[in-house]
C-alpha cells in the first residue's frame, strides 16, 4: 500500500525533546538541542520499517512495546571504532602494561574489559597483543570480556569478521601481527583467528546498570562512550565500574574524553591513561 512520507520530514521540536529524554532514560546518552537533523533521520527509517505515519507515532510505539526498545537503541548509538585507535595507549598496553603484569602478577590470568566495545575491533585489538604476548611468554595468560548496549553491534562483535576502514590501521601499521592473526574470509573481509577469537566473552550490557559478575579486572577500556555522557552521569558510571577494577589497575579513557575533576580516587599515569590506587 503507498504511504506518504512526507509527515516524516519533520520532527516537531516537541517530539523531538521526548525522543531525546527517552534515549537519556534508556541509555544515559545525552543528545544535544541541535543535533535533530541526526536524530530524525535516523529514526526515519525505523519509522518506514514499521509503515508509521509520524514519529509521535514512533514514540508511543516504542514507549509501549518492550521488543522495540532493541531496535530503538540500536538506531541511536553512534559505534565507529576501529582496530588500534589511538595507538599510544596500544603502545602502553604492549610495552608497559602487560611486562608489568607479568611481573607483579606471575601466573595470574590478564583479566581485561571493553565496557562499550561496539563491534569488537578494541576488544580484539587488545587480544592480538596480549596473543603477541603469550606467544613470547608462556607463563602469561589473559581473558577478555566484551560489553555493550546495543544488541546489533554485540551481534557483529560475536562473529569477527572485519573489513574496510575497520582493519586498515591495523593492515598498515602491523602487517606481520595482521597477517599472524587475521584469516581472510571472502574477497575483502578478514576474521579474527578462531584461538584469539575464544578467549574474548561477549555480552550485552548498560553502563548504567548494576553489573551482573563478581568479576575483576587488571584494565578497563571505556573510550569514545564519556563523550556522549554528561559529567554527572560520567561519575555514575564511574562509581559502577571502578569497584571491578583491581587494586593498581588501569582505566583507559577516549582521546577527547576527560575525567579530571570527577573525583574517582585514580592518579594520571599518562594522557588517557588512570591507576586505581594499590589500596
Ligand atoms: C563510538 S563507540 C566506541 C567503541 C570503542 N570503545 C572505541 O573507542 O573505538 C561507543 C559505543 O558505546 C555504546 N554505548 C552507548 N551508551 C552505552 C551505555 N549506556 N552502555 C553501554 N554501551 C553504551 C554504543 O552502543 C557504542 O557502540
Amino acid at each position: 500500500m503507498y504511504m506518504s512520507v512526507d509527515s516524516l520530514d519533520t520532527l516537531d521540536d516537541g517530539c523531538f525533546i521526548k525522543f531525546i529524554n527517552l534515549i537519556h532514560a534508556l541509555t544515559g546518552i545525552t543528545i544535544a538541542k541541535n543535533r535533530k537533523s541526526m536524530v530524525q533521520g535516523r529514526l526515519r527509517k525505523r519509522v518506514l520499517a514499521l509503515s508509521l505515519k509520524s514519529y509521535e507515532e514512533y514514540f508511543d510505539f516504542v514507549v509501549n512495546n518492550e521488543a522495540e526498545k532493541t531496535p530503538f537503541i540500536d538506531s541511536v548509538t553512534t559505534n565507529e571504532t576501529y582496530f588500534f585507535r589511538t595507538p599510544r595507549i596500544w603502545n602502553y598496553i604492549e610495552t608497559q602494561l602487560l611486562p608489568d603484569h607479568l611481573q607483579k602478577h606471575p601466573g595470574k590470568t590478564f583479566s581485561a574489559w571493553s565496557a562499550a566495545s561496539s563491534t569488537g575491533e578494541e576488544a580484539h585489538s587488545l587480544a592480538v597483543l596480549c596473543q603477541q604476548f603469550k606467544d613470547r611468554n608462556n607463563s602469561f595468560d589473559y581473558e577478555i570480556s566484551a560489553s555493550d548496549i546495543s544488541q546489533r553491534v554485540v551481534t557483529a562483535c560475536r562473529s569477527g569478521i572485519y573489513q574496510g576502514r575497520s582493519i586498515e590501521t591495523f593492515k598498515s601499521s602491523m602487517p606481520l601481527a595482521f597477517s599472524k592473526y587475521m584469516v581472510k574470509n571472502g574477497p575483502e573481509a578478514f576474521s579474527v583467528q578462531a584461538d584469539i577469537k575464544k578467549k574474548i566473552n561477549f555480552f550485552e550490557h548498560n553502563l548504567f546498570a548494576p553489573i551482573k559478575d563478581r568479576k575483576m579486572y587488571d584494565l578497563i577500556l571505556i573510550r569514545n562512550v564519556f563523550i556522549y555522557f554528561t559529567p554527572a552521569d560520567q561519575k555514575k558510571v564511574l562509581d559502577l565500574i571502578l569497584p571491578r577494577l583491581n587494586p593498581g589497575g588501569i582505566l583507559i579513557i577516549g582521546e577527547s574524553e576527560s575525567i579530571t575533576g570527577i573525583n574517582a580516587g585514580l592518579a594520571k599515569v599518562e594522557n588517557l591513561i588512570y591507576r586505581k590506587a594499590s589500596g
